[in-house]
């Protein structure tokens, strides 16, 4: 594990690897991004939040975990050497499946024709899982772009992440199916920390209603506090970046949404939440739990 973790550092820093001393070495967290309703810009946000935390000097890996539809290369239109798919179809290394995209963002795809992680044998599940132990204190962050709704495997990610971001859009059809998923999510789980992210806001004033009618009724449903990230403006800078296929902040870095990732991602950063247990805790999580 210290051979391929000084690989792995060698990779993303580009020289060769100095153990680090221990003052160095990073609090990994994982965030998982997730809504109820599907379409609701999840993987935009993933995206894009990440890579305006690689603005504010973090060192960032999106893990796209939507296996089946597997679509961050595509928004980075980039076309990965190997996936998640390949990498335990021919028994790869962490090294071997991240690829780097712009700015240094780093990021694993989950590729296609593959839709069920959690039923492959327990063997080949440990060692993926550990193979990505590696990754721990060299990241900042790593932000699992999760499929939609309430699927066991999406569950699986959303109880071992550290922090849990919800995504909906103003609808009522997604706001019930995020509601549902933070019932679910809360009834295994009552201390999952959450945040909610509006998107596609017609205004400031409809994002700030719909978080605050969400955060009411998660109080007085469920005992259960869900602050609010932020909201996005309907901006349709989105899809025109999306069909670039290039990320927003890159091709439009002054577009309406641009700027209210990037100050929501300043809020996030002066949020004191407690560190979990990082990447180490997210693995025992995920095989054990
Ligand atoms: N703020 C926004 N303004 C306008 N369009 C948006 C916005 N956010 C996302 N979109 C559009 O919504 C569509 C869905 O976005 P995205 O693929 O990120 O959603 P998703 O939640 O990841 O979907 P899935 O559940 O299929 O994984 C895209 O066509 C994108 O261009
Ligand atoms: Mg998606």
């Amino acid at each position: 594990m210290v051979d391929q973790a000084n690989q792995l550092r060698e990779k993303m820093i580009g020289k060769k690897a100095e153990k680090p001393d221990r003052k160095s070495v990073k609090k990994t967290r994982v965030l998982a991004i997730t809504s109820g309703k599907g379409g609701v810009g999840k993987s935009n946000f993933a995206l894009n939040f990440g890579l305006s935390l690689v603005e504010q000097n973090k060192k960032v890996l999106i893990f796209d975990v939507d296996l089946g539809f597997a679509n961050i290369d595509v928004l980075l239109g980039r076309t990965p050497r190997e996936t998640i798919a390949t990498m335990i179809e021919k028994d790869l290394a962490a090294q071997d499946i991240i690829e780097e995209g712009p700015n240094g963002l780093l990021f694993i795809s989950g590729g296609n024709g593959f839709n069920d992680l959690f039923q492959m044998d327990d063997l080949k599940l440990q060692k993926f899982f550990r193979e990505l132990a590696a990754l721990q204190g060299e990241v900042d962050y790593i932000i699992l772009d999760t499929g939609a709704g309430l699927s066991y495997e999406n569950l699986r990610f959303i109880l071992a992440a550290d922090d849990v971001i919800l995504v909906t859009t103003p609808e009522p059809t997604s706001i019930t199916d995020a509601y549902s998923v933070v019932k679910m999510v809360h009834g295994k789980d009552p201390n999952v920390h959450m945040k909610l992210v509006v998107n596609q806001c017609t205004s400031i004033r409809e994002g700030q209603q719909t978080a605050d009618n969400f955060k009411q009724a998660a109080k007085q449903f469920l005992g259960k506090e869900i602050g609010a990230l932020g909201s996005i403006p309907s901006d349709s800078h989105i899809p025109e970046a999306v069909k670039k296929q290039k990320p927003l902040l890159l091709a439009y870095p002054k577009s309406e949404a641009a700027v209210a990732i990037r100050q929501m991602t300043g809020e996030f950063l002066e949020l004191r939440m407690p560190y979990k247990l990082g990447l180490k805790g997210f693995i025992m999580k995920i095989l054990f739990k």
